[in-house]
């Protein structure tokens, strides 16, 4: 069986492409909802809804695990799929976020004060803030960035102008955070311009560094699921509304030169 990735658009891509690195031994499946996208600000009984037919198309596909690299429907939807719609319908497989394993990383860098970048709902699901305040022992001050505007030009290959915009929007916005997470698949793109740009001045989270390691460690306390999957690497690729600009799009965010079904 496969590992399934969900997604809003392309973004997500990224994160299959690290994982696939380093757990080549696996095949992959990726829904990318690009016929609804952005989901940043839709209301959350629409997401939920969409991110359960999605869900519903990988384990199609035989996927026995969906990690849902998607922020916004992670914040909103998750919990609720594993609660209401795995027990009665697919209570071998598995649904997981990707907020908790960012926090948990998050934690090991010990910051006193950290920022959130994301989009328009993550923000307000307010799911990073109040995930951090049930962990223990953490004490941080976190400073949340909505940046709805980023996500249409990424999905557009607009890197310069994204990457602009967010150091605007960090700067003006982030305080004296010591750590900006981004939270949210798409920005994996803007990572290396804001590194450039902040230096070590800033600590920057980027989930396609987390999710591998996280994914991997999951699958060695679990054998119960790592026995059950197979493969050899290969990769496909769901579009719900294929543009001709994405095949160059997922060359982009994969590597390669990249076809969807
Ligand atoms: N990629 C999604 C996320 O991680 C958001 C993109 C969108 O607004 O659809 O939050």
């Amino acid at each position: 069986m496969k590992i399934g990735f969900f997604d809003s658009g392309l973004g997500g891509l990224t994160i299959m492409k690290a994982v696939a690195a380093m757990l080549p031994q696996f095949d992959y499946a990726y829904y990318g909802d690009t016929a609804n996208l952005p989901y940043g600000d839709k209301p959350e009984e629409e997401i939920y809804r969409l991110t359960l037919e999605g869900v519903k198309y990988l384990f199609e596909q035989d996927c026995l695990l969906v990690i849902i690299a998607c922020n916004t429907a992670s914040a909103e939807t998750a919990r609720r799929i594993q609660n209401e719609f795995l027990s009665d319908n697919y209570p071998e497989r598995k649904v997981l976020g990707i907020v908790v394993p960012t926090i948990e990383m998050m934690k090991y860098t010990t910051p006193t004060t950290v920022a959130l970048i994301a989009t328009k709902r993550t923000v307000e699901s307010n799911k990073y803030l109040n995930e951090l305040e049930t962990s223990n022992n953490v004490m941080v001050s976190l400073t949340q960035i909505a940046a709805p505007e980023l996500v249409p030009l990424i999905e557009m290959g607009e890197i310069e102008a994204a990457s602009s915009q967010a150091i605007n929007r960090i700067e003006a916005e982030a305080g004296e955070s010591e750590v900006v997470v981004l939270g949210c698949s798409h920005y994996t793109q803007i990572k290396t311009a804001l590194r450039e740009h902040f230096g070590e001045s800033i600590i920057i989270l980027s989930q396609d560094e987390i999710i591998p390691d996280k994914l991997s460690n999951y699958l060695d306390r679990h054998q119960e699921i790592s026995e059950k999957l197979t493969g050899e690497g290969a990769r496909t690729v769901h579009l719900t509304e294929h543009r001709p600009d994405y095949d160059h799009q997922m060359g982009v965010f994969l590597g390669g030169v990249f076809m969807a079904d």
